[in-house]
């Protein structure tokens, strides 16, 4: 503290007592004692205060207070204070260590990490892969409007629609087409959020070359595997009867080969659309024909009911879409056993989506199994499926039939009662039905 006194008259009035009784004295011997102990008192007490007053100033202007000598209280309070004070200059130069650290690592990440106001949607702060992944620039782009500064990517739509933290987002790097993005919004907090831009390219081309080699495989094993398949077809069992077993069991596998390789096909060629051609799927005539497929794939073994509750077509693909039906279908007659039921209903919820779905009273599916249904090749019983001769694709084609119109396959089972697997398309994908529309 600055107060505090290395003057003689500093040292002097710390001690009252003495002021006061060296006063009492001076006055006694000039003969008026009160007068001068009163003035020395007067003295005290204003002292006290210009120190009080100097203390608030350098209190209130921030100053740093010094270590005082003496034995006072004011020496004290100097120290509490000094102390206190030392005390919150190290927590906050350890805060700005910390945030130096955070700031030092969040800079050096490989992805680009942005914070955004989340009312705004202006820039607070970016890293230096923010630079060369979506072309930001320091300072300008500090406070800038993403949205405006990232097109022609649909950022603002995006953005809009993102308030589930999952948001992802797969596009071009709008400093280089070449680069793959895949974004992600995080909201942190009530007030920011976090766009982290991680570069896909690698793994975008490692997909491509595994899509390619599978499609090159399938078709290449396809010419192959007809001519093994003809030349069986050739033999005739009756003829050879101790080969007769072989033979039948060779024509299964074989048969069973040359699905596996069009199933493969199939998912190469979904795979690589973005996008269908729409036309008007009738599906009336469709829902006949599944009805159709599953009597004739149960071979009366089941009761199979069509409900046609929606009175609309759908959009799209009717080849794709044929197939992915019967997937379902023909998994709901395999998975079901003698004299059970098969419904297929396709009708509207309220919110104008349209939903097929194909329920059976089989063997169902365990709960855990749900998630992993539509991967390739996972089957729930391999003993059963390959008994019925399935090989895990059929539901990983329609999971991407579905995508191609915008539509998601919900499933819900219970082992021992059946399944339901429904296919939801948005109500953009409803066309009113011709017959319906001339009647109208
Ligand atoms: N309706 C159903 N009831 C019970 N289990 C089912 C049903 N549908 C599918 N599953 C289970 O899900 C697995 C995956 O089905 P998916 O259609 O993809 O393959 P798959 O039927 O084994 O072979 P395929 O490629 O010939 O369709 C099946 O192996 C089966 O275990
Ligand atoms: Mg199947």
């Amino acid at each position: 503290m600055s107060v505090p006194a290395n003057s003689r008259w500093n040292r002097l009035l710390a001690r009252p007592a003495l002021v006061l009784g060296a006063a009492a004295l001076i006055g006694f011997l000039l003969g008026h004692p009160w007068p001068a102990v009163a003035i020395a008192a007067m003295a005290l007490v204003g002292w006290q205060q210009l120190r009080l007053r100097r203390l608030v100033q350098r209190l209130s202007s921030r100053q740093r207070i010094t270590l005082g000598s003496g034995n006072d209280a004011w020496a004290d309070l100097g120290q509490l204070l000094h102390r206190s004070q030392e005390e919150t200059r190290h927590r906050a130069q350890r805060l700005v260590e910390m945030l130096r650290a955070y700031r030092a690592a969040a800079a050096a990440l490989p992805d680009a990490v942005v914070v955004l106001e989340r009312d705004t949607q202006r820039v607070q702060w970016f890293n230096e892969a923010a630079g060369h992944l979506l072309g930001l620039h320091y300072p300008e782009d500090t406070q800038a409007l993403l949205a405006e500064r990232l097109r022609p990517l649909p950022v603002a739509h995006w953005m809009a629609n993102a308030r589930n933290p999952e948001a992802l987002l797969d596009v071009p790097s709008p400093v280089n087409p070449a680069v793959r993005l895949s974004l992600r919004l995080i909201p942190y907090s009530d007030q920011f959020w976090l766009l982290v831009a991680r570069d896909v390219t690698k793994l975008m081309h490692l997909e491509h070359i595994r899509r390619d080699f599978v499609a090159n495989v399938s078709h290449e094993l396809r010419t192959p595997l007809t001519v093994i398949h003809g030349y069986l077809e050739m033999l005739d069992p009756a003829e050879q009867p101790d080969w007769a077993p072989i033979l039948v069991e060779m024509r299964r596998q074989s048969q069973r080969m040359t699905q596996l390789v069009e199933d493969l096909l199939t998912l190469s060629r979904l795979e690589s659309q973005d996008s269908i051609n729409d036309e008007v799927v009738a599906m009336d005539s469709t829902l006949a024909t599944l009805r159709r497929e599953a009597e004739a794939l149960g071979k009366g073994r089941h009761v199979v009911t069509v409900e046609d509750r929606a009175g609309v077509d759908l959009l799209g693909s009717p080849r794709e879409l044929h197939s992915a039906f019967s997937n379902l279908v023909s998994n709901a007659v395999r998975y079901t056993p003698e004299g059970g039921s098969i419904a297929i209903v396709f009708e509207l919820d309220q919110d104008g989506e349209a939903m097929l779905s194909v329920r059976d009273s089989g063997y169902g599916i365990p709960e855990s199994h749900l998630p992993r249904l539509t991967e390739r090749f996972y089957r729930v019983s391999t003993s059963r499926s390959r008994e019925s001769g399935g090989t895990g694709l059929g539901l990983a084609i329609v999971k991407h039939v579905l995508q191609l119109h915008q539509a998601r396959l919900e499933v819900t089972s219970e082992v021992g009662q059946g399944s339901t697997f429904t296919c939801r398309f948005p109500a953009g994908r409803c066309v009113a039905r011709a017959a319906e529309e001339d009647a109208q």
